[in-house]
């Protein structure tokens, strides 16, 4: 199991709060974010496997790949901040698997969080970005932060897709 640093949530969602409240992402930070990623593709997965609208399930799985590639940017990141070749844990690995639900009941309450988490993701990565003064660094930052936006985008298609609505 890879092992989260002292302080860190456990719960994916707990743990990106708490980097939000960071600066400049360290590349202990970025190793962390990196498994929060991977954590949102399977959340993402899961969510897909609980619908039966096959285009409702389709962009959810869009978003599932793209927050992977998410955390391949965070690789790139650690690379360029001199972090080394860090490689992402197995989903049996990823400290953070340990709390996922096997399943994940779509509603409109969650659709809503989804949508709010979207769109914190992507100021996250602004803040991040404006904080990095290595200009690559920022860079990915602010590719993986426009796509959050085109995953809440997604999120409100697959909301009125299933008629869900608070
Ligand atoms: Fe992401
Ligand atoms: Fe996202």
């Amino acid at each position: 199991m890879a092992s989260l640093p002292d302080g860190y949530p456990t719960e994916a969602f707990a743990a990106f709060d708490f980097l939000k409240t960071r600066q400049r992402l360290s590349v202990e930070d970025l190793k962390v974010l990196a498994m929060i990623e991977c954590y949102g593709e399977v959340f993402y997965e899961i969510l897909a496997q609980g619908v039966e609208d096959e285009e409702a399930q389709a962009l959810l799985k869009r978003n599932a790949a793209e927050e992977r590639g998410h955390a391949h940017r965070c690789l790139k990141a650690i690379s360029l901040l001199g972090g080394g070749a860090y490689e992402l844990p197995s989903r049996e690995e990823n400290p953070f698997m340990a709390m996922a639900p096997a399943e994940i009941p779509m509603n409109a309450e969650l659709i809503g969080l989804l949508e709010q988490g979207e769109v914190d993701g992507d100021l996250a990565y602004q803040h991040w970005a404006d904080a990095e003064p290595l200009p690559e660094v920022a860079q990915l930052y602010r590719l993986n932060g426009r796509e959050e936006i085109r995953h809440c985008e997604r999120v409100g298609q697959v909301k009125a897709r299933l008629q869900l609505s608070a």
